[in-house]
């Protein structure tokens, strides 16, 4: 283990992953001090993480709450907005940077750690998905580590320990199947929000549970995995595991597969790209194999979930499509959680979206946020327009 103590900025500290990396940072002192933290407006959430943890700067993104922040969080340097965001992970003292934003609004503070040389533990996975061409190049330019969080790509990153590039086949990517891939009308009508919220097998926040019941969260990461492995979308497939074990699998040119398997808990790969290249003990118990019975694996299914296709559509294309895929699925999402629209509308909007996109190549970050605003304002208006009948 090293022994300076690793200075690490989480932004998105309030949040599901967020709250986990504090708890898994808790139990190494010796090892990580936090620098700064980070919420959207959970100013009384964040303030309590401040008083634990007495980090140097906390940064409210909403403007509105500052101060709320200021006069909760005395003694402690506070910022708002996303210039604050941009400030902390621009700090010389800031050694890693744990991005757990959720959706588009993770892209700009990635690079801007990147281009300020700082590994980046990457929960966040709208960065690699929008902006992956300009983020893995500019890592490797500023000797950056871009180090995965998310379980499925965490899990490939140790399977790939086993062997060199060349030698892979392909990567098999996990997915749970959400609440509906067994039901026979699949994303039907009438699906409530309290449904779709019931993730099978993980607690995480509301996006990417939902995504998680379309299977967009699957095909995000499958663009994630294109950019963080440098793979083509041919060796890039996906099966459904409902017991969320096996977080997912690495075939090589021998024939080997080789796989990860732990309780489906995101304190193991948060403490995984923590503890990189080494590996810290679990507190908690680990898997029980006899107790856990069968493990099964079915192809994704072929009708009801659009969502996983569109994504391998918009990753052929290339350029801005994907995020303008992940633009409109943004306010897809945004309008189901608020009752605007049903769940399998999500699918037809992102397609709607993405039909009257010709996509830019190669385009630099003010380009690609162009087109992620663009697809909101084209998808707001294909809800607007289903709202009136
Ligand atoms: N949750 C999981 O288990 C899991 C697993 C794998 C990957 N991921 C990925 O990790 C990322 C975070 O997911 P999550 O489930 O932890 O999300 P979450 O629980 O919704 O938390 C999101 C965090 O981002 C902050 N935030 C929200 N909107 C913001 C904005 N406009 N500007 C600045 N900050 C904002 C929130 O602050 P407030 O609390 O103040 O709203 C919160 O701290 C996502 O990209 C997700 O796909 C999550």
């Amino acid at each position: 283990m090293s022994k300076r103590k690793k200075t690490v900025a989480i932004l998105g500290s309030t949040g599901s992953v967020g709250r986990q990396s504090l708890k898994v940072i808790e139990r190494f002192p010796d090892l990580f001090t936090i620098y700064g933290l980070t919420c959207y407006r959970n100013v009384d959430l964040l303030a309590l993480q401040v008083k634990e943890h007495n980090p140097k700067l906390a940064v409210v993104a909403d403007h509105h709450f500052l101060p709320k922040l200021k006069s909760q969080a005395q003694g402690t340097e506070v910022l708002s907005g996303m210039e604050g965001i941009l400030e902390l992970v621009s700090r010389p003292e800031v050694d890693l940077v744990i991005n757990a934003l959720v959706g588009s609004v993770g892209a700009l503070p990635t690079i801007r750690a990147v281009e300020n040389g700082k590994d980046v533990a990457l929960a966040n996975k709208e960065s690699l998905v929008m902006a992956g061409e300009i983020i893995m190049p500019l890592a490797g330019r500023r000797r950056a580590k871009i180090i995965p969080v998310d379980s499925e790509h965490s899990a490939i990153h140790q399977c790939l320990r086993a062997g060199r590039k060349g030698e892979i086949k392909r990567i098999i990517l996990t997915a749970s199947g959400g609440p509906f891939w067994k039901n026979p009308g699949h994303l039907r009508e009438g699906i409530t929000k309290e449904e779709a919220l019931t993730h099978p097998t993980w607690r995480m926040g509301e996006k990417i549970t939902i995504d998680s019941a379309t299977l967009m969260n699957k095909g995000l990461e499958v663009i994630e995995a294109h950019w963080l492995f440098s793979l083509p979308p041919s060796q890039i497939q996906v099966l459904i595991h409902p017991q969320s074990v096996v977080h997912s699998l690495v075939e090589f040119i021998d024939g080997s597969v080789i796989a990860q398997l732990a309780p489906p808990d995101m304190e193991i790969p948060i403490q995984y790209a923590l503890s990189l290249p080494q590996r810290f003990p679990r507190v908690k118990p680990g898997l029980d194999l006899v107790q856990l019975g069968n493990l099964n694996f079915y192809p994704p299914p072929k009708k009801g979930f659009p969502c996983l296709n569109l994504a391998y559509k918009a990753l052929e294309e290339g350029g801005t499509m994907p995020a303008v895929l992940n633009g409109a699925n943004e306010v897809a999402v945004e309008a189901f959680l608020e009752g605007k629209i049903e769940l399998p509308d999500i699918a037809k909007i992102v397609e709607g979206v993405m039909d009257l996109h010709q996509p830019s190549l190669h385009p630099d970050w003010e380009g690609i946020w162009e087109a992620h605003k663009w697809a909101q304002k084209e998808g707001r208006l294909i809800i607007e327009e289903r709202a009136k009948g």
